[in-house]
């Protein structure tokens, strides 16, 4: 059979289990399928102008447990990447690239906005396969995304590290944590921190019943609390608004309305970036408690990938290697219970898998008395 060409790139912020899955896919693709493999830099940029970087098992050899991605990552997308002082759409320049190459497959490890890109590219008539990575796991057809339990991990210690100075000054402490639009870390590092309140964006929230409940607490003879806020967490009055210019935006008769409304959109969120240290302040003001902000941001991402990324990632990886052998393209590598499955990308790309309010999770929060601020 004809030597396989491979190209790999990773794409979108950066997540622990990035470099285990390269390795994954790499070893196997040398090791067991005697493929050749070159990476690209930097993500759809460095796919774009060509810059590569071999992928042989030198490069391969130590990087399991490192953070980060030895291939650098960027957050552009084939359709609107800055070139000269302009947005352009670099697709052609891109496929170009991948002819250069004589590659039979392009191997994209990202999140959903990676997705999507490789979906395009699928289009524009590249093979492409793609890796779910996310610390945010709101990646759609996957029961996980490789990153999550590392951040899961580091948010919980932190949580639990907060209830000292929580505890000892009789305060509040709001937790800010990532996940974009999705509450899957401030849910699970909650829960297994044993936050008091949890706020996630898939549940509104009320903030006098949050505060009520952290008055409940103090009545009751605990004069501390820990609230995991989730940094996509909206009250119901920002909900409303927020939901009304969206539908509007996507009613907009004509281009002026469409503008004045993206307009009064983009100040609604820039007011929302003060939320975590307004929410703090208005708990300290309606419950008398003193109230602290911890923002973990990207310490989240950093550092060594958990046992279990490592595992997930080489998973992935490994078997994406086989998919390549078997020359099934255009599809995400998933994961599903104990094993992996390929899902279209056409079903995975403009998805977004966020918190079902009737997940486990949420029940068991409430079964144990947290306050979820509805
Ligand atoms: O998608 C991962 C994530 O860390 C989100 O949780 C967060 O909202 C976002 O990336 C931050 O993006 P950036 O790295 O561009 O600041």
């Amino acid at each position: 059979m004809k030597k396989k060409f491979v190209g790999v790139l990773t794409a979108g912020g950066d997540s622990p289990g990035l470099n285990a899955a390269i390795r994954g896919l790499g070893k196997a693709a040398l090791q067991r399928y005697d493929m050749q493999l070159i990476g690209f830099l930097d993500g759809y940029r460095g796919l774009m102008q060509n810059r590569t970087v071999r992928l042989g098992g030198q490069q391969l050899s130590g990087i399991l447990t490192i953070g980060g991605t030895i291939l650098g990552t960027s957050r552009e997308k084939p359709t609107r990447m800055q070139v000269g002082g302009k947005f352009m759409d670099m697709t052609e320049a891109m496929v170009d690239t991948y002819q250069k190459h004589h590659l039979d497959v392009l191997v994209c490890l990202g999140g959903g906005g990676t997705q999507k890109s490789a979906l395009h590219l699928k289009q524009a008539g590249m093979n492409v396969i793609t890796l779910p990575k996310t610390i945010d796991n709101d990646v759609a057809m996957t029961d996980v995304t490789f990153g999550f339990d590392t951040a899961l991990g580091i948010a919980t210690e932190a949580i639990d590290r907060l209830h000292s100075t929580a505890h000892s000054h009789h305060r509040i402490v709001v937790v800010e944590v990532m996940g974009h639009n999705a509450g899957w870390l401030a849910l699970g590092a909650g829960v297994a921190g044993g936050a008091d309140v949890i706020l996630i964006p898939e549940m509104p929230y009320d903030i006098e019943k949050t505060a009520a409940a952290i008055l409940q607490r103090s009545r009751g003879g605990k004069h501390f609390s820990i609230v995991a806020l989730s940094e996509g967490a909206m009250t119901r009055q920002y909900y409303g608004k927020y939901s009304a210019l969206k539908e509007a935006k996507a009613n907009a008769e004509s281009k002026k309305e469409k503008k004045e409304v993206s307009q009064e959109l983009l100040e609604l969120e820039e007011k929302h970036r003060n939320h975590t240290f307004w929410m703090s302040r208005t708990l300290e003001e309606m419950t008398g408690l003193e109230s602290r902000v911890t923002i973990l941001g990207y310490l989240q991402r950093g550092g060594t990938p958990s046992a279990a990324d490592r595992l997930l990632a080489t998973r992935l990886g490994t078997t994406c290697a086989t998919y390549i052998a078997e020359e099934r393209y255009g599809v995400m590598v998933a994961a599903r219970g104990d094993g992996v499955e390929p899902v279209p990308l056409e079903e995975v790309a403009g998805n977004r898998k966020t918190v079902p309010t009737d997940h486990h999770w949420v029940d068991s929060a409430r079964a144990v008395g947290t306050c979820l601020g509805d």
